[in-house]
């Protein structure tokens, strides 16, 4: 496949035909657009009830050659990231591909200076400065797995994915400029850390310039780059080597370190970057996500990198200094492609349309949406005041676990169908199941499976693989199961309903309510508590919180509290919006909380809670019900 991309109808169902009659012949195709030291021996081997997912076996390469090296032949000096402020006064950074790759050569070897090598855990809790990006790279560079930590994560949970992965190193930052905020990253790192015994050495960015302690272990990045030089041969990593480690949510308390392996990942994400977005050469673009999050490992840096492009990194909000920041920067760098959440959308819709109109977005020719479903209203409006009705949407179904976009639409090249993910990607086999597990055809709801591997699928959970199996392979044995529902109409277009099982995606992010039940939990006047979503206009879903405390208390004063708790625990994006003391649960005679029932009640679906009198104990419905 020459360029990766297919720019008409015709050519992307042709390679959807042939990727389903002929997977292996279709992926080694791809994969050959790509720099290996060694070419694989065999392409895939796969079994969904082990599960073992291996691609491209036997290959060697380095995806920073392909990100960075191999640019520098025919365009050393485009620029690879453009860094927008947070604030719109201090100037635009503009990285060519040549200045980019000495800057990642000369942070691996301050990585190795410090004892870093080939296979060991480092983690990154970095605000949305260049040197984040960076500081992936240069772990990539000399083959150590990153773990990054979204800078808005709280010390406790920074602490338990530290610990988890048994990090050696963490690079942070005196701080990170959020809007009108400063995060006290170092603060937060510093309280972390007194709890990592793994960690032997802390590398701190000035970015603010705020003050900050200092400990025996740390060390200024600035002072350890001047010790070292700028070349840095790549390790030569096998296919399936680890590459980084990203956590997310899950249905118990602790979150899953999803492990992406080096060749397959590559593969796929500059595949899916190109066709989605329909790059071309020199155009701009842009994803607004944080590299904490899978969307800004993706494509932000790696999808984008391995294809050649110009990618925008934002340190800021959207709302700041005003609700017209997204457009003002659109403007600003000429963006051709523009990627955001819906959360972001339905919070601009909110504000004056002028704060669009007074921004010239006729450079834009590609709008993406990503997280969660878009509803109909964010999408027109999205369509209409920054797309003009000109510009094709790619609404982006995908997953921390799926490494890259699985259904979408191209842009321009396949139909789109507002708030419908579409189609499946060339190669990417979606079905629909019966609580069976039975395949079910045509027009019709049901759960969402892949029956076929595809490169960048996770391989695993860090240190837990009979977790992987059990989340994702064996609810329907013989398919992975992403935890999502969706619907499909007579074209055969998907639309993603939503989950299926304990985790909801507040303002594009997802949150299991274990874990956040179980901070609940900690407080000592709380017995028991259950946390559930319900829908809001602007996050698309809010958390309400249900508890049962041990004594007579002030349902303010410890709201309060919990609030705090969830926030020092996970962190602030995990607070409840609604917290509610009650006296009992809606439980099974087994025992069990009915989830179902609460859902109901928190979304204020009074009426229509089914048949309640199977409960151990009816009579809590009428109290919560009373008191929503
Ligand atoms: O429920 C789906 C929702 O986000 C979940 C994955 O979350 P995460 O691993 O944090 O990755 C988010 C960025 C890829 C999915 O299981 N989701 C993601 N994209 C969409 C979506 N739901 C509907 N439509 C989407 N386009």
């Amino acid at each position: 496949m020459k360029d990766l991309v297919y720019r008409t109808a015709d050519s992307y169902y042709k390679a959807k035909q042939f990727a389903n009659e002929n997977p292996e012949a279709f992926w080694a195709d791809i994969a050959g657009n790509f720099e290996w030291h060694t070419p694989w021996d065999k392409v895939l081997e796969f079994d969904f009830l082990t599960p073992e997912v291996k691609w491209f076996l036997g290959g060697k390469l380095n995806i920073t050659e392909n990100c960075l090296d191999r640019h520098l032949k025919t365009q050393p000096n485009q620029t690879a990231i453009i860094f927008e402020p947070n604030d719109p006064s201090e100037a635009a950074q503009h990285i060519s591909y040549s200045e980019l790759h000495s800057r990642v050569c000369r942070a691996a070897n301050m990585l190795k200076a410090n004892g870093a090598k080939k296979g060991d855990r480092i983690c990154i809790y970095m605000p949305m400065t260049p040197e984040l990006a960076i500081a992936v790279l240069a772990c990539a560079r000399i083959g150590a797995i990153h773990s990054v930590v979204f800078a808005g994560f709280s010390a406790t949970a920074l602490a338990a994915r530290i610990n988890d992965a048994e990090c050696s190193i963490l690079l942070t930052s005196d701080g990170g400029f959020r809007g009108a905020k400063v995060t006290p990253l170092k603060e937060i790192a510093d309280e972390a850390l007194t709890s990592c015994p793994s960690i032997k050495n802390c590398i701190v960015l000035r970015r603010t310039g705020q003050d900050i302690s200092w400990n025996p272990i740390d060390l200024w990045w600035h002072e350890e780059l001047e010790k070292v030089n700028d070349v840095c041969p790549a390790e030569i990593m096998d296919s399936e080597d680890p590459l980084f480690i990203l956590y997310t949510s899950g249905s118990t308390g602790k979150p899953k370190g999803m492990v992406h392996t080096c060749g397959g990942y590559m593969v796929y994400t500059a595949y899916s970057f190109k066709n989605v977005f329909q790059y071309q050469k020199d155009d701009v673009y842009w994803c607004t996500a944080d590299i904490g999050w899978i969307t800004g490992h993706s494509y932000i840096i790696y999808g984008p990198l391995a294809v050649g492009a110009t990618t925008v990194m934002f340190e800021g909000v959207p709302s700041y200094p005003d609700y017209g920041r997204f457009w003002e920067v659109c403007a600003k760098h000429k963006v051709n492609q523009f990627y955001t959440a819906p959360t972001a959308i339905r919070a601009l819709q909110k504000h004056p349309t002028d704060l669009v109109e007074q921004h010239d977005l006729s450079s834009i020719k590609v709008l993406g949406s990503v997280g969660e479903p878009i509803n109909a209203e964010a999408w027109h409006w999205y369509d209409k005041y920054v797309g003009k009705h000109k510009c094709p949407i790619v609404d982006t179904w995908w997953q921390t676990e799926t490494g890259g976009i699985l259904i979408t639409s191209l842009a321009g090249v396949t139909p789109q169908k507002p708030t419908y993910a579409t189609l499946p990607m060339p190669g990417i086999q979606a079905v629909l199941l019966d609580n069976k597990g039975n395949e079910i055809e045509g027009e019709t709801e049901g759960i969402l499976a892949i029956k076929y591997p595809w490169p960048s699928i996770a391989r695993t959970i860090w240190g837990d693989h009979e977790r992987y199996k059990n989340v994702y392979f064996s609810a329907y044995p013989g398919y992975y199961f992403p935890g999502d529902g969706a619907l499909r109409d007579a074209e055969s277009n998907f639309r993603i309903t939503g989950r299926v099982d304990d985790v909801v995606i507040v303002s594009g992010h997802n949150l299991g309510t274990a874990p956040i039940e179980n901070a609940l939990n900690e407080h000592p006047h709380v017995v028991e508590s259950a946390v559930v979503g319900f829908p809001h206009d602007i996050k698309g879903n809010a958390l309400h919180a249900f508890v049962i405390p041990s004594t007579e208390v002030s349902a303010n004063k410890l709201a309060e509290e919990l609030r705090a708790l969830v926030a020092k625990t996970i962190g602030p994006i995990a607070k409840p919006d609604r917290i509610q003391v009650v006296r009992g649960l809606p439980k099974t005679r087994s025992g069990k909380i009915m989830r179902r029932i609460l859902r109901k009640l928190a979304s204020g679906e009074h009426d229509s809670l089914g048949d309640v009198s199977t409960l151990l104990n009816p009579e809590v419905i009428e109290e919560i019900k009373k008191n929503n």
